[in-house]
């Protein structure tokens, strides 16, 4: 949550910040703020809302503030104290000293107030981050590496800080610790930010903070240091992003956009890492040899959209060998249900982000039981890729909608692959099952372009139940998993009441709510569950609910059960997710835009959950 930019070179700082800022915006959006060091002073400008209404402040600063050439912004996602002025970052210290932003939680803050208070300091938010900010200044000698060292080991909690004193106008400093920081420094400038993407249009060699680490950035270069203040030599990580992957270009919203770009992650995932079946050992991962004979146990590990495409590798574990003890757990549960591990024991966590803070820490938990884990993310050089031994990069290229679309996508693809590759190293995959998925695979691309054809329809769809009370997405087996992504993006970007049920439940409860005003969205692949399914939906529609189906093409009589079905291509049985939840996308898409709402930042979210 919350996205943070710092610059300190040769040119205005100004611009390059809001620049940076504007890129994270969907990081958190409640507040921003900036601040500027000149001539020995700083000056900071705060406002409630975007960062175009801070780029507007920024206008109104006196002229010579244009003339910065170091500076510090932030884009606040609110956890402790509510939407202000005041209490957007970035925060000074009551002598003026130390101005700093903040992403995390400092959970130790009322103790280190109460301290701070009791030796005459007035704190004036109700922000967390100010205790960090007036125990910094109050540590500060004119050393600032003894400060920080001093200040990192009195936290407790989660932060990414990054520091400006007013007496080292030169210098930015930084520290993390569980919040995500990324370093750069390319042509007499150095630069820092929450997100390798608003740092690539000046180098795409990144310097990723570990834990416990800091940094010293000057226009002549960046040093890192260990919290106890010692040298640390570090390598960069080289990330091949395109920084026009994160423009917009011509569409109105990044999410509609990336919803366009799933037919290219498809292809690429598909060609890049069908490689993973066609070995039979565990090489492409570099996994112990035999691994997978001695395993008999998988785990999946994801939070939100995340989870569902673990829930759709699940499916397919399961549906290619019926014998295998496979899981699929939210990590914020994992982590405190008492699951077993060690050395018969696969865990697999999928993070897009790589930074969201429940993964990782079930993550660290699961190593801490010598448990294998293999981890699929999507930032190359994040915190989970640098934690865990064996990663596998999705190939989505850089997400902004918040919600998430051809991430979801390229994980499903890559974690269909692996698990064939899992169950081929473990002996139990059959040839003809494993050429009848892969076969299916290899033309999906072209089955999302045609459903992408098919927008306006889905469009019209998506305006005439647009003023429904709420929804109701149904559907058995690999389609459960599919009905939950649904819903969560419905919830998301319409803000709908939206409920997601495996078909067969409705009878034993949710059944009561139906009546004409609440819809019915349910999916019948053409397969051996089509029947039950369409007699959950005629208990449905005797209680008035509106009905839509999704169906495959061919199934005429889907529309005797119907006020409306949507058709997509048929697919093999386990692939059908793959293909629905792009029209589902735009479903929710078109609903979303023609209630008039913020779609690429929905209100109360942000795209990286760095916080438990
Ligand atoms: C998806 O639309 C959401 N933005 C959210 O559920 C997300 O999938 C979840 O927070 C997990 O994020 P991660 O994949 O980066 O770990």
């Amino acid at each position: 949550m919350c996205g943070i930019m710092g610059y300190v070179g040769g040119d205005g700082a100004s611009g390059i910040i809001l620049n940076g800022l504007a890129k994270q915006e969907y990081r958190g959006y409640d507040s921003a703020g900036i601040a500027l060091c000149l001539n020995g002073e700083i000056k900071s400008a705060k406002v409630v809302g975007r960062v175009s209404a801070l780029a507007r402040l920024v206008d109104d600063m006196p002229p010579e503030c244009m003339e910065a050439r170091s500076g510090i912004g932030h884009t606040r996602w609110a956890t402790h104290g509510g939407v202000t002025v005041t209490n957007a970052h970035p925060h000074e210290s009551a002598d003026k000293m130390v101005t700093l932003v903040h992403n995390g939680i400092i959970e130790n803050s009322k103790e280190i107030k109460a301290d701070l208070t009791s030796k005459g300091i007035d704190f004036i938010t109700e922000t967390d981050t100010e205790a960090a900010c007036q125990l910094l200044a109050h540590l500060y000698r004119g050393d600032a590496l003894a400060a920080m060292t001093c200040l990192a080991k009195s936290l407790v909690g989660a932060f990414a800080l990054v520091i400006m004193f007013k007496d080292r106008p030169g210098e930015i400093w930084c520290a993390r610790k569980g919040s995500p920081l990324v370093v750069a420094y390319s042509g007499g400038a150095s630069y820092c930010a929450s997100d390798p993407t608003a740092l690539l249009e000046f180098t795409h060699d990144l310097f990723f903070l570990d834990e416990g680490e800091m940094a010293e950035l000057r226009p002549d270069g960046c040093r890192f240091f260990c919290f106890d203040g010692t040298r640390r030599e570090k390598e960069s990580i080289h990330l091949s992003w395109d920084s026009v992957m994160s423009d917009k270009g011509h569409y109105e919203h990044f999410m509609r956009k990336e919803i366009e770009e799933q037919p290219d992650v498809l292809r690429l995932t598909i060609d890049t890492h069908t490689i993973l079946t066609s070995v039979s050992r565990e090489r492409d991962l570099n996994l112990p040899v035999g691994m997978m004979k001695r395993v008999n146990r998988v785990q999946f590990v994801a939070c939100g959209t995340s989870h569902y495409a673990t829930l759709v590798a699940r499916n397919i574990m399961e549906s290619l060998d019926e014998e295998i003890d496979v899981s699929a757990d939210v990590a914020s549960e994992y982590r405190y249900r008492g699951v077993r591990g060690g050395d018969d024991t696969l865990a697999i966590f999928v993070s897009q982000s790589g930074e969201t803070a429940d993964t990782l820490a079930a993550a660290r938990l699961a190593r801490s039981k010598g448990t294998h884990c293999i981890a699929i993310t999507n930032v190359r050089g994040s915190t989970i890729d640098r934690e865990t031994e064996h990663t596998l990069l999705s190939m989505a290229g850089p997400e902004i909608g918040v919600a998430a679309t051809k991430t979801f996508t390229g994980q499903i693809s890559l974690l269909a692959l692996l698990v064939m590759q899992l169950l081929k190293d473990r002996g139990t995959l059959s040839a003809s099952d494993e050429a009848r998925v892969i076969g299916g695979m290899r033309i999906l691309p072209s089955h999302v372009h045609s459903i992408l054809e098919r927008e306006s329809e889905i469009k019209s769809l998506a305006e005439k139940y647009s003023d429904s009370k709420g929804f109701f997405f149904i559907g058995r087996r690999e389609c459960v998993p599919l009905a939950m992504e649904a819903a969560l993006k419905l919830k998301e970007i319409a803000y709908l009441p939206s409920e997601a049920y495996a078909a067969g439940e409705m009878k034993h409860g949710p059944i009561a709510m139906l009546d004409e005003h609440l819809t019915v969205f349910a999916f019948v692949p053409d397969n051996d569950l089509r029947e039950k399914t369409l007699s959950n939906v005629e208990e449905c529609r005797a209680r008035s609910a509106p009905i839509i189906l999704l169906a495959n093409e061919g199934d005429s009589s889907a529309r005797d059960h119907a006020n409306d079905v949507l058709y997509i291509p048929r697919t093999e049985r386990e692939l059908f997710p793959f293909t629905g939840v792009v029209a589902l996308q735009l479903f929710a898409y078109h609903v979303a835009r023609t209630l008039r709402r913020d779609i690429d930042m929905p209100r109360n979210l942000a795209k990286s959950v760095t916080v438990e």
